[in-house]
């Protein structure tokens, strides 16, 4: 047979943050399961990836916590790297967009573009802010997305619609340092020059119709709009240099870097096994299947630019062959959202539950069509109802039987009932088709025909009775376990993409000592003597459900953000009177820094009401102004003098703001 060679990547994940399980659910673990799934077949495959180390994200990150950027990018990958490690997904190498590799590597495809005529110099207006002295350009800078309308949209992409976005079209901009409003100056960029690529782009992808419906569709409507120059380059300090001498505080734009991370990490994987050209089997032969993993949101990135970017350089490197992108995994009907804290990361996870347990439910609910839900509930029910209760209950059945009742040997019969052969053929079908779901990326399905098999198992079980068998018949009871055990060696190799530790102990239960390979699928299983039992899961209990619920009520910004006052009635509230009046007149007060004398009509009646407002307010910018007055909190005397009520104000670590109505009313208008 021929061996196929595959070059499987996963995004990078920015090393700005932990890992979370919507990044688990699109771009790893679909991607982990393949590549297991090709190496049980036997193919050639080296599964790639590394943290994106370059730009806004990262300085951005490091600004708000007040570290370098190093140090961000330092902390990140290695708290990711853990979380892979304990989520069993295996890369044969994970690298970093910091390392010197990556960018002399980057430096290269720019220039080899530059040379080729594909990139073009342009000095345009760019948002910038006064305040902080600096060109905003992605996550510097957010506002309302030109496209969707979609709050919150940042300066190259905008989250909810996915459409890449020019900064200077995005409406209501605001700086995201400060909060101001940018204004415009001019600088220098270098553009990729995308509208020469559409021919090629174009002829290139109608080889691609067994792509994804999602991905075509996008990309679809990505060209038919039109392709445009995009910036490539940025002003910033972190970030790989532009390779230009008139380019000083220019850096690469990171979505320009960050897919070279492919094959950088590849030249480091080869580097480090000794074998320093080794990439080149890989990246530089057309037989290589060259398949990316990921997110929706990454799609336009890989399908559009990434290929130009590889079209035109002084290797013939391979394009991709398949970018199998996946929807979002929602948590409990909300979208994550890392900024609020509303996710689940895997490092938490794992505190609490077998990283397969996450394995199996993330499988189970891929994100592959469209977006899926997680929620605690479900994953309970998933867990214990199928993994505990149709493949533990079948494994733990078989085995105690075998122990019990055939000093745990399981001896090959003469030959078969109709019903076991049935039983087995029906498992061979089941294969068949599970291994036409690993290969077009159908996790999900793959699980649920799996978990069909194990189901068989347990209704064969029941059908021949064996705790009857054993008493009259035992050869009969003897096949059973013997039919049984051939399904559970089946699941022990197809489930090992998904579950590779929990399937090693199940073949460790039955001394298949053999490496495994799908092939073993077609070996007879031989007399077994089973090694020691124990059971397979264990389930979730409905207080561990409640934990993690409350746990993540707790650390998500959903939650109250701050300690509430205890719960009045309504008749309490009523006991204020707050009514609107007009300020007539105000003067600062000699020796009190921050407070105010105003003078106070309501209607005719005249107030004198002492503010510790001096600080944010000039007397001549009250006068006249409406606010709002508590009239019957009893008078109390500041620096001697009486204040006869009190005027609202908001209270924030930016100073004071009196509150107003937000029209004009007469005077005396109570406030409820
Ligand atoms: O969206 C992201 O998280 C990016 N860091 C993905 C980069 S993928 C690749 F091109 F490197
Ligand atoms: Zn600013």
């Amino acid at each position: 047979m021929k061996r196929e060679k595959y070059l499987v990547t996963s995004a990078l994940p920015y090393a700005n943050g932990h890992l979370h399980i919507g990044h688990v659910a699109g771009a790893y673990l679909p991607a982990d399961i393949f590549v297991r799934f090709q190496k049980l077949l036997g193919n050639d495959v080296i599964y790639i990836c590394g943290t994106d180390e370059n730009g806004a994200p990262i300085s951005i990150k490091a600004e708000a916590e007040g570290k370098t950027p190093r140090e961000i990018v330092d902390h990140y990958h290695d708290s990711i790297v853990k979380s892979f490690q304990e989520l069993e997904i295996d890369f044969d190498n994970f690298s970093g967009t910091a390392r010197p590799e990556h960018t002399k590597i980057s430096q290269k495809f720019f220039l080899n573009l530059l040379k080729a005529g594909y990139i073009i110099q342009k000095t345009t207006q760019q948002l910038y802010c006064e305040h902080d002295k600096r060109f905003l350009a992605d996550r510097y800078i957010e506002g309302t997305c030109p496209y969707c309308g979609a709050e919150g949209a940042r300066g190259d992409q905008c989250d909810a619609c996915g459409k890449l976005i020019d900064a200077m079209k995005l409406i209501d901009p605001k700086c995201k340092i400060c909060g101001n409003t940018p204004i415009v100056k001019e600088t220098t960029n270098w553009y990729i020059e995308l509208p020469k690529f559409e021919k090629p782009l174009r002829e290139w992808l109608k080889t691609k119709i067994y792509w994804k419906e999602n991905v075509l569709n996008f990309i679809m409507s990505w060209l038919n709009e039109g392709l445009i120059e995009r910036s490539i380059t940025r002003d910033l300090n972190w970030g790989i240099p532009v390779p230009l001498d008139d380019a000083e505080g220019k850096v690469l734009y990171v979505w320009f870097d960050a897919p070279i991370g492919y094959l950088s990490s590849t030249v480091e994987w080869a580097k480090d096994l000794g074998t320093p050209d080794r990439w080149k089997d890989y990246w530089l032969d057309p037989n290589t299947k060259l398949i990316h993993f990921l997110g929706k949101d990454n799609i336009p990135f890989h399908t559009i630019i990434w290929p130009s970017m590889l079209m035109e350089q002084d290797e013939e490197y391979v394009l991709p062959h398949d970018v199998p992108a996946n929807e979002y995994l929602n948590i409990k009907g909300k979208q994550t959202s890392t900024s609020r804290n509303y996710a689940i990361w895997v490092r938490d996870f794992v505190k609490y539950f077998k990283p397969e347990f996450l394995r199996y439910y993330l499988a189970a609910i891929a994100p592959e069509t469209k977006d899926s839900d997680f929620s605690w509930e479900d994953f309970q029910s998933k867990i214990n109802n199928e993994l505990a209760n149709i493949l533990g209950n079948l494994a733990n059945r078989v085995f105690t039987f075998v122990n019990k009742y055939f000093d745990g040997v399981i001896e090959k019969p003469q030959k078969l009932s109709q019903l076991s052969e049935n039983t087995l053929d029906e498992a061979h079908k089941l294969v068949n088709e599970v291994k036409e779901c690993y290969e077009n990326y159908r996790v999900r399905k793959a699980v649920k025909l799996i978990m069909d098999i194990a189901r068989s198992g347990n209704k064969y079980f029941d059908e021949t009775k064996p705790w009857f068998a054993v008493k009259t018949d035992k050869a009969a009871a003897s096949e059973t376990l013997y039919v049984c055990a051939k399904l559970l060696r089946i699941i022990s190799i197809v489930f090992s993409p998904v579950l590779p530790k929990a399937m090693k102990k199940l073949r460790a239960m039955m001394n298949l000592t053999t490496p495994l390979a799908w092939n073993e699928l077609n070996n007879p299983l031989q007399k077994t003597a089973l090694g020691t039992i124990e059971p397979l899961f264990r389930k979730i209990t409905d207080k561990e459900v409640k934990e993690q619920n409350d746990l993540l009520d707790k650390q998500s910004c959903f939650a109250p953000a701050f300690e509430h006052k205890p719960e009045i009635e309504y008749d309490d509230f009523t006991k204020i009177e707050l009514r609107v009046v007009k300020v007539i007149a105000a003067e600062t007060i000699p020796k009190a820094k921050k407070l105010l004398k105003l003078k106070i009509d309501c209607a005719g009646e005249i107030r004198q009401v002492i503010a510790g407002i001096s600080q944010y307010y000039k007397p001549e910018d009250l006068i006249g102004k409406q606010v709002v007055l508590l009239m019957n909190l009893k008078p109390r005397k500041l620096m001697g003098l009486e204040s006869q009520g009190m005027i609202l104000a908001a209270n924030s670590k930016d100073g004071i703001a009196v509150i107003v109505p937000e029209k004009d009313v007469p005077e005396g208008s109570e406030v409820l």
